[in-house]
Order: structure tokens, then C-alpha cells, then sequence
């Protein structure tokens, strides 16, 4: 059933899930509240250099944290976190990622360059990260099909990378890949080769 910014606003309960890890550890997938600031603050300051060198779709303290929950707009991005795991730190955020409804006009440049041109009001902009805890552990493919429902929902036909993803990062190509984005164009930034992928839903 799709869902307007307005009901999601009114009850974001319908886009809100609860998943579990591969050791069995349960998660609450929910979109970000404006409550949430110090639980994602924590979050973004624990974050370790590693996963740092690879995410960075905006700063990563508690002082944006703040910011971001006080600008929660369901109409021009959904942010989703994991909570928990429910038996140990129901309150902790685990993971948390972007789903922007358009596109950012750096990705859209690129897109255009290889005559792929991106319709905004079908394309999601999304950025994914766990904290480093429980990386490798299953939360983020447990995350992804929250995030790809609620696009569908809000009306997404497609789901695009923010800036890519860095060809020095294996694990998220893989993770990329395994869901089924499909590489469109290389393109050399920030010193590396990244590869911009699209998911068609
Ligand atoms: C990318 C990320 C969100 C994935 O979430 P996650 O919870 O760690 O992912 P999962 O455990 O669900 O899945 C990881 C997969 O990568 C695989 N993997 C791990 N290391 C790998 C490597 N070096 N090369 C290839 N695959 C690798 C795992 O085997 C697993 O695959 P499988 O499900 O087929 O067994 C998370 O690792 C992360 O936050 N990384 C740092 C930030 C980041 O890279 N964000 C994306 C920027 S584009």
C-alpha cells in the first residue's frame, strides 16, 4: 500500500520492522525521529576511521545528529536506524541508512554523462552504514528489504548510490551486488575508483 509523506509523518509505524541478525539477534528498523538525536549521536561519534573513510554523506557527530533530527522532512528523505539488539540495547542505534526521494546533482552529472538520465520523482538516493560492532553479522541485509518496501511505498522505481561506491570497498560492492544493483560507470573521485550501481525495484 503506498504511503504519503503526510501519513508517514501522522504514523511512521506501517514502514517499521523488526529483523534479526545471522546470529539471531533482533533489530528494530524504523524511519529516524525527531527523539532521536542523542541515540544517533552516539552512533555517528562511536563510528570507527574505517568505516568513516568510506561513508561520508554528511559529518558524522552528534552536533548533525541534532540537526538532522530537528529537519525530519518524509517528503524529501526517509533515514532509517536499527535498534538494539532488543535483549542487550534496545535503545543503541546499530545501523542507519539514507534514502533520499531524488537525486543529488552530482549523481545526477554522472548519470547523464553515460546518457543514463534519472528521473527524480522514481529515483532514491540511499547510503547505508553499521555500526562497526555489527558489521558482517547479517544487520545489513537485514536492514536493506525495510529500506526497498518503504521505497516502493513512497513511490521509488529505482535506487541509486550516493557517490557511488569505492572500488577499494569489497564488502559494500558485494553487498551491492548481492541485492541485485547493476554497476552503470566508473569514475575516479577522491582519489580512488568508485562504480556508480542502480537498483531497479
Ligand atoms: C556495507 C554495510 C552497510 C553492509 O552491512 P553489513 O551488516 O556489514 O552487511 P552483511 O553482514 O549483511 O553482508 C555483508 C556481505 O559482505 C560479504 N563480505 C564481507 N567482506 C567482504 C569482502 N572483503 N569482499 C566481498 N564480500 C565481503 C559478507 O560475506 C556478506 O555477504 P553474504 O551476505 O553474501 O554472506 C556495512 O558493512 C558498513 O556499514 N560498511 C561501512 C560503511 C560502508 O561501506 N557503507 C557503504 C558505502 S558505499
Amino acid at each position: 500500500m503506498s504511503l504519503t509523506p503526510t501519513q508517514i509523518a501522522a504514523d511512521p509505524s506501517p514502514l517499521a520492522s523488526e529483523v534479526s541478525d545471522r546470529e539471531g539477534h533482533v533489530f528494530l528498523v524504523r524511519p529516524l525521529r525527531n527523539t532521536d538525536a542523542t541515540a544517533l549521536g552516539v552512533f555517528f561519534d562511536s563510528l570507527a576511521d574505517a568505516s568513516r573513510r568510506v561513508y561520508g554523506p554528511h559529518p558524522l557527530n552528534c552536533e548533525h545528529a541534532q540537526v538532522l533530527c530537528e529537519q525530519i522532512d518524509y517528503a524529501t528523505s526517509l533515514r532509517f536506524i536499527a535498534l538494539g539488539p532488543a535483549s542487550e540495547t534496545p535503545e543503541q542505534v546499530a545501523g542507519y541508512m539514507i534514502l533520499e526521494l531524488g537525486v543529488r546533482p552530482g549523481d545526477a552529472g554522472r548519470y547523464r554523462e553515460v546518457d543514463h538520465p534519472l528521473d527524480d520523482t522514481i529515483t532514491a538516493t540511499f547510503a547505508p552504514v553499521v555500526a562497526d560492532r555489527w558489521q558482517e553479522n547479517g544487520l545489513g541485509s537485514a536492514m536493506f528489504p525495510v529500506v526497498t518496501d518503504a521505497a516502493r511505498r513512497v513511490g521509488r522505481q529505482q535506487i541509486i548510490l550516493m557517490g557511488g561506491v569505492r572500488d577499494d570497498n569489497p564488502r559494500a560492492r558485494h553487498f551491492y551486488e548481492k541485492f541485485g544493483f547493476e554497476r552503470i560507470r566508473g569514475f575516479f573521485a577522491g582519489g580512488v575508483d568508485n562504480h556508480d550501481m542502480i537498483l531497479h525495484l
